[in-house]
């Protein structure tokens, strides 16, 4: 009884795993445009693309993080400064792009660029808290991926955005949930709109990673700031107890980071390279089993799993 039911699974498991094994030939003729390079995410994935041949294109915010990533690659790698919140650094990115892959197209764009800060409870932030992280994760990938579109289409390749697992289940305040949020369901339109030109959209939703971007000092300082610039009738009645207490759980959240980047990495290379790239990659055990399937909870056991900061 149990037996046809095992070996139907385990054809199942394996045809799946065939499949997702399948890569691109050719990927070195390739070439893919990456926000964010400066560190973190973009910045491994721009050196690990390089390594394996394929004709990267990064976009830093700094001079300093250009020149340093240019130190570590080969010849190959170009970078451009980009800031994804001015429109103007935008169109010029996309047409500096243009002219490098002319008529082969641009065949992968990896929206990376992303902040994570001010975040601290809802109370303590103002609408310009929100706004800046939205301007940036939000807007800015929007600009980024209207502008290279004509692009991608040209070369039928791949759009890869980052979101992340606060996108499905979001526990923390300001405005970095929303924009991820945002990110998967500008993600799941533009995928069926861009079937139809062969284009394949992949979002990945990494776990809890240490990067600059969640780098526990630079975190606290601006909860702090957040906090010392609420309104004296907020601070009196969460009492600075509460506010010691949420410094302490942030602290002890960021220290349980995972420093395994390529886990996220490897997850957009297979986006890119793959014959089938998937829709959803969720990256670190974290993600996989707890914050996942949380997601798909009733609100009830999320809330008991899941209490307010
Ligand atoms: C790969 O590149 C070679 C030489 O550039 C070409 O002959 C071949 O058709 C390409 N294969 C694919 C699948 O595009
Ligand atoms: C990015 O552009 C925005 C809007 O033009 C500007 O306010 C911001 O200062 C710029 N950021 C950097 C780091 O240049
Ligand atoms: C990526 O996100 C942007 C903005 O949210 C969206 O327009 C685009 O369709 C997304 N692409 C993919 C492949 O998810």
């Amino acid at each position: 009884m149990w037996l046809p039911l095992l070996v139907v699974l385990a054809l199942i498991f394996l045809y799946r795993w065939y499949r997702y094994s399948l890569i691109l030939q050719n990927i070195t003729d390739k070439y893919v445009f990456i926000t964010g390079c400066d560190s973190g995410f973009g910045n491994l994935l721009a050196k690990q693309l390089d390594k394996h041949g394929m004709k990267v294109l990064a976009a830093c915010l700094t001079e300093t993080g250009a020149e340093n990533l240019k130190k570590e690659a080969s010849s190959r790698l170009q970078t451009r400064i980009l800031n994804v919140t001015n429109t103007e650094s935008v169109k010029s990115a996309a047409k500096w792009v243009n002219d490098i892959v002319s008529d082969q197209g641009l065949w992968g764009l990896v929206n990376n660029a992303g902040i994570a800060t001010p975040t601290a409870p809802n109370e303590w932030l103002t609408k310009d808290d929100f706004q800046n992280i939205l301007d940036v994760n939000l807007l800015g990938l929007i600009d980024v991926t209207l502008n290279m579109l004509p692009l991608i289409r040209r070369a039928c390749g791949r759009v890869v955005n980052v979101s992340s697992i606060c996108g499905r289940v979001a526990f923390l305040g300001g405005g970095y949930c929303l924009s991820k949020y945002g990110v998967q369901s500008f993600s799941d339109s533009l995928r069926r709109e861009m079937a139809h030109f062969g284009v394949k959209v992949s979002i990945i939703e990494p776990g809890y990673f240490r990067t600059e971007m969640s780098d526990c000092k630079h975190f606290l300082e601006h909860v702090r700031k957040s906090w010392e610039k609420s309104p004296d009738e907020v601070r009196k009645s969460y009492g600075q107890a509460f506010y010691e207490k949420h410094c302490q759980a942030v602290t002890k959240g960021l220290l349980k980071t995972s420093k395994k980047l390529y886990l996220v990495t490897e997850c957009m290379e297979h986006a890119l390279t793959a014959v089938y790239p998937k829709t959803r990659y969720s990256a670190g055990w974290d993600a996989k089993l707890f914050f996942v399937p949380l997601s798909y909870c009733p609100a009830m056991l999320q809330d008991f799993l899941l209490p307010g900061n």
